[in-house]
């Protein structure tokens, strides 16, 4: 993988900054902002609708994306749903798989609120975390017949550990539960097969692989063909005959009102990218700019790095520095040009549960070089000497 050419595609990156933010929003590599002006340029029409060439236009570069992200994540076009981000995706689910308020939810403590809120309206049942890891045990205690959904965290937002989701999708679909899983972390950093998974539903984001604001979420044919729309509007019927509507079949019939045509084309060539470089590629090169800086902050007195080994952790590197407040720390870090996160990440259950007072976290991508790491290091080393 050659990084200096590819950072050379990312024209923030010459500006001296060094980014290790990707976890919440990635950059933009040229030709994803090309595709988008393009779309904006020259055919910035409703797709689906309007029969004219511009309208045709955008109802195959629309539906080409749509290809797109079902092959990189080994679903079937129709499979594809677009959304706003992963939390519309979700929500979008627990609303219309027909639940009933007494039916059982089961979710980690260690979910995103993006993947916990949305199910506190049913009856909730959290599964413990232990070091970072999900509790097979306590599970198989926990699920039954009348849990109806199980959805879990694939790839931890906190501190990059993946769970086990195909073992935990087996045991969900022996008591007969949907299983979701919640693809934000996971999909734009590593291959991620929904079939090779066996999960029924899963919700990632554009913004988080190097394409623009928008959401996707993948449901299973016979399950999504089972659902009720969540929103209804211009783009879900075929017809309304006496007050009465036919819907389309999925996915259009959860795609309600204009879409966001720009950012669908724009995901499209995100993912042209990301399949030219190799997924493989991006989470090899992730583990060891991650090894050098778990390294480099494991030397440092008083650092403490939230769970596991670069290996398990991927592009993410979580920590504290005794003494200063997380938030305080990526503060100064900025003044570094260095740009982290600090805080509880949306995942207020979990730190609260564990007794932590939140995290810098530093994420990575394939942009991140040797140079951004040591630069890191260097800075944290610096701010920790104030600390205790
Ligand atoms: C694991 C996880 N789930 C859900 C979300 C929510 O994503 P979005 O803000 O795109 O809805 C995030 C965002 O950081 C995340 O990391």
């Amino acid at each position: 993988m050659n990084t200096d050419k590819i950072r050379k595609d990312f024209p923030l990156l010459e500006k001296n900054i060094v980014y290790l933010d990707s976890a919440c929003m990635s950059l933009k590599p040229r030709p994803v902002v090309e595709a988008m002006n393009d779309y904006y340029y020259n055919y910035p029409s409703c797709g689906e609708r309007s029969a004219h060439r511009l309208g045709k236009k955008v109802t195959e570069e629309y539906e080409t994306a749509r290809k797109k992200v079902a092959r990189f994540v080994g679903a079937k076009q129709e499979e594809i749903i677009f959304t706003r981000n992963t939390t519309e995706s979700i929500n979008l689910v627990a609303n219309s798989l027909k639940l009933k308020p007494t039916d059982t939810i089961i979710t980690s403590d260690k979910e995103h609120n993006s993947n916990f809120l949305p199910w506190l309206k049913y009856h909730h049942v959290i599964v413990p975390t232990c070091n970072g890891r999900f509790d097979m045990a306590a599970f198989r205690n926990t699920v039954n017949k009348n849990v109806k959904v199980v959805s879990v965290v694939h790839t931890s937002n906190i501190d990059g550990e993946t769970f086990s989701v195909k073992e935990i999708g087996e045991t969900a679909h022996d008591q007969g539960a949907v299983f979701m899983i919640d693809g934000a972390q996971s999909v734009p950093h590593k291959e991620t097969d929904v079939k090779k998974i066996g999960c029924d539903v899963m919700a990632f984001s554009g913004h988080k692989m190097l394409g623009p604001s928008i959401g996707c979420l993948y449901i299973k044919k016979e399950i999504a063909e089972d659902m009720e729309p969540f929103m209804v509007g211009g783009g879900t019927v075929q017809d309304v005959v006496n007050g009465k509507p036919i819907f389309l079949k999925p996915p259009e019939v959860f795609e309600a009102g204009l879409q966001n045509y720009a950012g669908a084309i724009g995901l499209g060539a995100a993912i042209g990218y990301l399949e030219s470089i190799g997924m493989k590629n991006v989470e090899k090169h992730e583990t060891s700019i991650n090894k050098i800086i778990t390294e480099g902050l494991s030397s440092i007195k008083n650092v403490t790095i939230i769970a596991g080994s670069p290996e398990e952790r991927g592009c993410i590197v979580s920590f504290n520095v005794s003494g200063i407040d997380s938030k305080e720390l990526a503060i100064m870090l900025d003044s570094y040009n260095i740009m982290v996160r600090g805080g509880f990440h949306c995942c207020h259950n979990w730190f609260n549960t564990h007794g932590i007072s939140g995290s810098v976290r530093a994420s990575l991508y394939l942009y991140n070089n040797e140079v951004d790491a040591e630069k890191f290091v260097a800075a944290v080393k610096k701010v920790a000497t104030l600390g205790k």
